[in-house]
């Protein structure tokens, strides 16, 4: 019995890749939808179902393309709506949504859409534009590059917004503007490249490899139809660094420059307090703020808690230090102050820092680092922040952490000590 159901198991057909919706919206010659057709012919566009092409032109040569790869084709000519736009896009808007498309592309659409299409399909429209925006947005792309003498042009497949040409950029191709081009030449160029990126930028879409965090793409890594392509869209593993703090941002960004993420900070999500730090540890302060921005950017948060720790007051400020007063400048004034007649022997302290890394779903890792050294007399060099100009680390002669180039402070810092023990992990994030 068990060896008969063993046996149906493995005369299943393999599994279809789910599929994804598309429509998509044309006025003219159609290269572009010749394009997507014969990738998806090809079987290159395995996870896109091509429902229907939309044409605003009864005369379009679009629609010879369409009916060649048997595409059911719906004319939707705006003459007969004298002007008015709203009702003609309801048309459209109806026809994608009676074929519950989840992806609109617009392959040499040449009409505005009206917000209220925009809005119905927001973050699941894409437009080719043939110029590297968001230079030579609007009509005529080529002839705006031609007159500034551009060496570099290209394209560009990004989201649509009501902003003309101004959504999220998805990905772009680089097309040089030689001595002699003209408008047909450099169309002819341009073309070429439109041609990769549109088939693409679809497969990347109903892939699910690509995410709009902040207002900008993030492309995953992941399967692709296009691996010969794959390098131009750097695809990396989104991170959100949690906090607001941009002295940390570049450090960490510094720290972890050969991992290849892409960093959001909280300033991607307006309207977010920051949590409360309760904690009364440096662990627990960064488990409160990973997280809750785990929690709201449905990313993996890196947050670090950090402080100072000086033997002659008895380890504070401690994990008090970014509340020690209310500024940089009087935080150091107050520490300096504070130990006024301590001796140079007595003046030992500690950075200390600990950081975790939580992913939305709640898998958490974490670290502490610590850097040992002194509290100077008074302030010196201007790299670095908060307490870093009157650090003195051991075994740098008398320098002040401060005074140290990037690259020596965060292979010593306690943040970069942290993050160190991080990195395998931060390295395999997907
Ligand atoms: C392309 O240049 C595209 O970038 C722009 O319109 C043109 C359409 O060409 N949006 P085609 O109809 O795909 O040949």
């Amino acid at each position: 019995m068990t060896d008969t159901v063993h046996d149906i198991e493995e005369e299943l057909p393999p599994q279809a890749p789910e599929q994804m919706k598309i429509a998509i919206l044309v006025s003219g010659r159609g290269s572009n939808l010749r394009a997507i057709l014969e990738a998806h012919r090809a079987g290159k566009l395995t996870r896109a179902e091509i429902r229907v092409v939309v044409c605003n032109e009864p005369q379009a040569a679009a629609l010879e393309v369409a009916n060649e790869f048997g595409v059911p084709v719906r004319v939707v000519d705006h003459r007969e709506y004298k002007g008015d736009r709203a009702s003609h896009d309801a048309v459209i808007a109806r026809i994608l949504r009676a074929e519950k498309v989840e992806l609109v592309v617009l392959a040499g659409y040449m009409r505005l859409l009206t917000p209220a299409f925009v809005e119905e399909f927001a973050a699941r429209m894409i437009n080719i534009h043939p110029s590297l925006l968001p230079a030579f947005a609007g009509i005529n792309a080529q002839r705006q590059a031609l007159l500034q003498r551009v060496r570099i042009t290209g394209c560009t497949v990004h989201f649509v917004t009501s902003a003309m040409d101004g959504g999220p950029i998805i990905l772009q191709r680089a097309v040089p503007v030689l001595l002699n081009d003209d408008e047909d030449s450099l169309s002819q160029r341009l073309l070429t490249e439109e041609h990769r990126a549109l088939p693409q930028a679809i497969d990347l879409f109903t892939r699910d490899r690509i995410r709009i965090i902040g207002g900008h793409v993030s492309i995953r890594p992941g399967e692709s139809s296009f691996p010969e392509l794959e390098k131009d869209v750097r695809p990396m593993t989104p991170i959100l660094l949690a906090t607001g703090n941009m002295g940390k941002v570049e450090e960490i960004c510094a720290i972890l420059a050969d991992a290849s993420l892409q960093f959001f900070t909280t300033a991607c999500f307006p309207g977010y307090a920051e949590p409360k730090e309760t904690g009364t540890t440096y662990m627990e302060n960064a488990r409160i703020k990973s997280s809750y921005w785990a929690r709201i950017s449905g990313l993996w948060s890196l947050a670090d808690d950090s402080g100072i720790e000086v033997d002659a007051l008895g380890g504070r400020p401690g994990v008090f230090s970014a509340r020690y007063a209310s500024s940089s400048r009087e935080r150091i004034n107050k520490l300096l102050a504070e130990l006024r007649n301590v001796p140079t022997e007595k003046r030992g302290a500690r950075f200390v820092a600990a950081a975790v890394l939580r992913s939305p779903e709640g898998e958490e890792y974490s670290a502490s680092g610590t850097c040992e050294g002194q509290i100077a007399f008074s302030r010196c060099g201007g790299n670095g922040f908060g307490y870093d100009p009157i650090f003195i680390p051991d075994g740098y002669g008398r320098k002040h952490l401060a005074e140290l180039p990037d690259a020596v402070k965060n292979s010593i810092s306690h943040r970069g000590r942290a993050l160190d023990k991080l990195k395998h992990i931060l390295l395999k994030l997907r």
